[in-house]
């Protein structure tokens, strides 16, 4: 039997934790299953993040873990360097057929990180192959997250992040950000109002010239930065003055793809064909860590050029294709497909957006936005403590049973795609009742 005792917390230098506030109330998890976590003293937990974005199809489902199980005992390694095991193969087809238009060839990584740093990689050794390589400038976005590499760290925009770390990528510049309550506070689904900040991409093409230029990198739906949802029309403007000047765009969809806007990806929801796409979170419902790019067949062809045996694209991570995650995400797009959970999120947003709209008016709250099965509620800050406030939200909603998310004073829900309305009522209404008690 296994001993109840408390783990000595001193050795694990815990990611994005306050470790030392952290180690004095600890929040342990035991056991997870569909829409609940256990934690390690037996309460229950309504999911209400889907892990870190990442559980789509709910927790510790049957297929994927004897998905995992199997494969683990039948093949625990296999090089995907000048190898392959059929399985590798097998998923980047399927995936590439979910995925719109001709994003037809996928690069495997292991995270959402290591998914961007490719896809930069990949833009900018593309431009060069194709004789254009003056083109080393990268675009992001403020308040953009592209994970923690020095590439995504680089393009990315939240300044928490970056200032700790040295000047980063060189040749970097960076969007404004679509946020402004003054306009578009209480919006639910796409604000009205912001497409035209696209069009400081043509300000930085005048500053710059388009001929320096690789790449623009966005979140078609910023999410951890606080939910930030794109104005209409300002991806289509991106994408326009991107073609217009023959600089490749890469949508980071490590949150947005696996139907957590209600559409397999962010392609589908906004109707926009970017050359690049990053993926990881929700391709294998966060069991095993596995990432993947998708690439036009242009990016994809313009490789495959110089003499034969010319290895084309010198990259890659020793677990790239790794066949347990393979079958992890395998497993994973099954579930998807018979639940029908990669458009589940459009029946229900209606019934998400009302019931996130129901909080407007309670202490604090100075904006509410949603898309899909995604909420941002923001509250105003303490004088002199951002954060404060909306992290004794997430302690005293994980007291009571509820996992929510936190970024600076903003709640993000993004529960799994097995979510029904009874969880939503059960979700909104403590999180409603906990909201009526922070001063
Ligand atoms: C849009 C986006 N890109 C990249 C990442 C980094 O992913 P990972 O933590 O798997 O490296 C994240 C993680 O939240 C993300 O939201």
């Amino acid at each position: 039997m296994l001993e109840n005792r408390t783990p000595d917390l001193a050795a694990f230098w815990m990611p994005f934790t306050a470790n030392r506030q952290f180690k004095a109330n600890p929040r342990l998890l035991a056991s997870a299953k569909d829409m609940y976590y256990t934690a390690s003293d037996g309460h229950q937990v309504l999911d209400g993040t889907a892990g870190l974005w990442c559980v789509n199809a709910g927790h510790c489902r049957d297929k994927i873990t004897k998905a995992v199980q199997t494969k683990v005992a039948e093949l625990d390694f296999a090089p995907t360097f000048q190898m392959g095991h059929p399985e590798a193969f097998e998923l980047a087809s399927r995936l590439a057929a979910l995925m719109p238009g001709p994003l037809n060839h996928v690069f495997f990584t292991n995270s959402g990180s290591e998914s961007v740093d490719t896809a930069l990689k990949i833009a900018l050794a593309y431009h060069r192959l194709r004789g254009d390589g003056a083109r080393t400038r990268l675009i992001g976005r403020e308040r953009g997250y592209h994970g923690v590499g020095f590439g995504g760290l680089s393009v990315g925009g939240i300044a928490n992040n970056r200032k700790h770390f040295g000047p980063l990528l060189p040749g970097v510049d960076h969007l404004p950000h679509t946020h402004n309550l003054d306009h578009n506070a209480f919006t639910k689904g796409e604000p009205a109002w912001g497409a035209h900040l696209a069009d400081e991409l043509e300000r930085i093409v005048t500053l710059h010239d388009a001929s320096t230029i690789a790449a623009v990198i966005v979140e078609p739906m910023a999410g951890s930065t606080g939910v930030l949802i794109p104005p209409q029309g300002y991806l289509q403007r991106l994408r326009a003055i991107c073609d217009k000047y023959g600089i490749l765009l890469i949508f980071d969809e490590v949150i947005c793809g696996f139907g957590r806007l209600g559409t397999p990806f962010g392609v589908n929801y906004f109707g926009v064909q970017p050359d690049l796409v990053t993926t990881a979170k929700g391709l294998t419902n966060g069991t095993i860590p596995m990432g993947a790019v998708f690439a036009t067949d242009a990016v994809h062809d313009a490789f495959m050029t110089g003499p034969d045996g010319a290895i084309e694209f010198l990259h890659g991570y020793t677990y790239s294709g790794h066949p347990v995650a393979t079958a992890a995400a395998l497993a994973t797009l099954d579930v998807y497909a018979e639940e029908g959970l990669l458009t589940r999120g459009a029946e229900l947003a209606p019934y998400f957006e009302d019931a996130v709209h129901s909080l407007r008016g309670l202490p604090h709250v100075i904006d509410i936005r949603n898309i899909g099965l995604v909420a941002g509620i923001e509250l105003q800050s303490r004088p002199g403590a951002i954060g404060a406030r909306a992290y004794e939200a997430f302690v005293k909603c994980f007291e009571a049973g509820l996992l929510i998310r936190t970024t600076g004073d903003i709640i993000a829900l993004s529960p799994p795609l097995i979510i029904e309305k009874h969880h939503i009522d059960t979700l909104i209404g403590q999180l409603a009742d906990i909201l009526k008690t922070l001063v």
